[in-house]
């Protein structure tokens, strides 16, 4: 049967794709954010994940505001990215694995989850850019993937709380899968920010290290938060933080940290890398 592994939640801020295309990881202003990924890399060495289901949102790219799902998954061959308009140079396209992703999609729905099912798909930087922290030796990507899209942009947002029993119902299907297959799951975005208007630079220091506390030890925690509330503690993009709590969810039980970093400020935003696996029973 299939396994999950683990879970690795990490920001996806654009210019960190712009670092990696200059090759500027180790100038003093990137070399605090990418020091936080040698101990990842080393895990992904030891434990060679097969597939990747990468939680994220998308930010106009496949979805635009004049349709938007609150729940996608991709069920493609294979996933291309685009030009986005943030200058990043386009990569080569992220090998799928549509059988597994049909596989998701149908035990999703049989439990409730109206998602949308996209048999084409394509990834924008909060996809891409996680994966290029992850595997920076790029293609050929060592993974295949699914990618599972929450709508964290445009209001009424899923609730914290569905957004964690999506999380549950994605882990229960990755593990009644019949095939051996090592699975990561990967939540994007965050933590804390705000790209525009008055508050534009909000960062909250301590809403972060709560998430970071609370999303290993207490994760249920944080689906009492509605979104005007996540609005108002992480700003209007930090909500971005639904994604680490449902890839959180995957786990569906006491999980430990292996590896965390946290760094101030990546662009507009608060930064963030964390490693957990299940707690052993
Ligand atoms: C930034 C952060 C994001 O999450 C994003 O999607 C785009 C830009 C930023 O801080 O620049
Ligand atoms: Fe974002």
């Amino acid at each position: 049967m299939a396994q999950i592994i683990g879970v690795v939640t990490t920001s996806h801020v654009p210019a960190i794709g712009k670092a990696i295309a200059r090759g500027s990881q180790q100038e003093p202003y990137w070399r605090p954010f990418f020091a936080g990924f040698p101990a990842v890399h080393a895990w992904l060495q030891r434990t060679q994940p097969d597939v990747a289901v990468m939680i994220y949102n998308d930010h106009g790219l496949n979805f635009f505001l004049d349709k938007l799902p609150t729940f996608a998954v991709g069920a493609a061959a294979e996933y291309h990215n685009a030009d986005e308009g943030w200058g990043l140079p386009t990569i080569a396209p992220f090998p799928g694995d549509a059988p597994l992703s049909w596989h998701l999609i149908e035990s999703l729905v049989q439990d409730e989850f109206d998602i949308t099912m996209c048999q084409e798909m394509l990834v924008d930087h909060a996809f891409a850019v996680p994966m290029q922290l992850l595997w920076p030796q790029g293609p050929p990507w060592p993974v295949r993937t699914v990618p599972v899209c929450i709508n964290t942009v445009q209001h009424p947002l899923p609730r914290a709380a569905r957004c964690y029993a999506l999380g549950e119902a994605i882990g229960r299907a990755i593990e009644s899968y019949p095939q051996d297959l090592r699975v990561l799951v990967i939540g994007t975005g965050g933590l804390s920010h705000q790209l525009e208007g008055e508050r534009a630079g909000f960062i909250n220091r301590n809403f972060d290290a709560l998430c970071l506390d609370k999303l290993v030890s207490d994760p249920q925690a944080l689906t009492r938060y509605s979104g005007a509330e996540l609005v108002e503690l992480a700003g209007s993009q930090g909500v971005e933080i639904l994604n680490w709590i449902a890839a959180r969810a995957t786990l569906r039980g006491p999980a430990v940290r292996r590896h965390a970093s946290y760094h101030i400020p990546i662009s507009n935003t608060a930064s963030g890398v964390m490693l957990l696996e299940r707690a052993a029973a």
